[in-house]
């Protein structure tokens, strides 16, 4: 268990760099053992969710060297096909392995992480992209069991955006025969990248970012080298941490085309936002304005995983927002904690309303996933006195060293 402890009442001041997207490098990882490739990666940020996947594809036979934010993976003897509970309970994205692992084996048997701190986490949707591309696919008890002695190219129709089910596909139908075509794919910038690395890895692809993506070959290269693209979570929670303490941020190495919806709305709650060329600056100065009604879709709609972080700086904001949550079910549980710092939100299944306060107060919480743990830790910037957030871990699974950026921008915090 980590113990973050924050003062509030520090503005915030200074540049910081953004760390390597969690959300991009981890189906670049499993995508590696799709050929007996080398591949380097830099910018790869130091994250929980990426020790367990370098973990998982060690136990699945790749060897691997890593030195600051750089990795080798050598995939040449990978040959393994089971991820047992004792792997994936580390991991909630484990499924992304899914195609990787069947595309190199011809058979993946992947163990479901137990219940999900967002809900439910369906993988319907990855089961129709393995049956489309001719293999079979069941759940036997908690486990994904998909088995292909040949993969063929197929038009697969994706009823929901889904960005795992979207990067699944792509990777798998890498090994398939034939020309698949994915409609209705999820247009997250996270999916532009991995086509570019599956570009580098030898496939020819194209669509990414549009809801149409077409795999028409895949030449394998002897060697990959790519480095990982900014954290646009990473980014905005950066920004929203300004919005919550006050005070002038600029970031670094962000793509702002990336964070649009999310620098609009601290835009319209008065936030001054400048943008230049791969950086970001915010100033906070006074009270900001609600920003009114903040509704998640995918992408380039309000990012979900955004939504908790602009919640911590409507707290205090003048005027009332409602939040409409539309990607995950149990993505409010960071509201009923920030009551405790004296917060005024109602929820009632998809929306939260949150009627500005004037001050809230630091306050004992905890932590029940990672954007609402972060979301709580902005919250404590701004609050009057200490707040302590306790984390079962969820935060560092998704931030680098959320508490070291904050204090080299003038923040009292700490972690134990
Ligand atoms: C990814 C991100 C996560 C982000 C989410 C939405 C990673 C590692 N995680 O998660 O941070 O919050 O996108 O932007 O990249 N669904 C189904 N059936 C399926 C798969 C998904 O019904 O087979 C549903 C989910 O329950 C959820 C919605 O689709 O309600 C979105 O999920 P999806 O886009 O797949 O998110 P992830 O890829 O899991």
């Amino acid at each position: 268990m980590s113990v973050w402890r924050i003062q509030g009442g520090e503005k915030l001041a200074g540049m910081t760099p953004v760390q390597g997207s969690k959300n991009a490098v981890l189906p670049v990882l499993a995508a590696a053992i799709l050929t007996d490739s080398e591949t380097e990666l830099t910018n790869v940020p130091a994250l929980r969710d990426v020790d367990a996947s370098l973990h998982i594809l060690r136990k699945l036979g790749c060897n691997i060297s890593r030195e600051g934010d750089s990795v080798l993976i050598d995939a040449a003897p990978a040959a393994g096909c089971e991820l047992g509970r004792d792997l994936t309970g580390q991991m909630r994205s484990s499924v992304i392995f899914l195609g990787a692992v069947l595309a190199r084996s011809g058979r993946a048997r992947i163990a479901l992480p137990g219940g999900c701190e967002l809900g439910p986490r369906p993988v319907d949707l990855h089961l129709q992209v393995m049956r489309a591309l001719g293999a079979q696919a069941e759940m036997e008890g908690d486990d994904i069991v998909c088995r292909a002695e040949k993969l063929r190219g197929a038009h697969i129709d994706l009823p929901f955006p889904s960005v795992g089910a979207t990067e699944n596909a792509m990777i798998a139908a890498c090994a398939a025969e034939g020309t698949t075509v994915i409609h209705g794919a999820a247009r997250e910038p996270e999916i532009v990248e991995l086509q570019g690395f599956l570009r580098a890895m030898g496939a020819v692809m194209s669509g990414a970012g549009t809801d149409r993506i077409v795999i028409d070959a895949f030449r394998p290269k002897k060697h990959v080298t790519w480095s990982v693209m900014p954290d646009r979570i990473g980014a905005a929670t950066l920004l929203c941490a300004c919005a919550c303490a006050g005070g002038d941020v600029e970031l670094l190495g962000s793509e702002p085309g990336h964070i649009a919806a999310v620098t609009d709305a601290l835009s319209a709650m008065g936030a001054r936002v400048d943008i230049g060329e791969n950086r970001v600056r915010i100033i906070c100065r006074g009270r900001l304005t609600a920003p009114g009604r903040v509704v998640t879709r995918p992408y380039p709609g309000f990012p979900t995983d955004a939504q908790p972080l602009l919640m911590a700086a409507a707290l205090t904001a003048r005027g009332g927002t409602v939040f409409e949550e539309n990607i995950f079910d149990r993505r409010f549980r960071h509201a009923s904690q920030m009551v405790r710092m004296g917060a005024d939100i109602r929820t009632e299944g998809r929306l939260a309303v949150v009627r500005g306060v004037e001050r809230l107060h630091g306050a004992h919480v905890l932590a029940e996933d990672l954007r609402g743990g972060a979301a709580l830790i902005l919250a404590g910037l701004g609050a009057e006195g200490e707040t302590v957030v306790e984390d079962p871990g969820h935060v560092d699974r998704g931030y680098e060293s959320l508490d070291g950026a904050l204090a080299a921008l003038g923040a009292h915090i700490g972690k134990n």
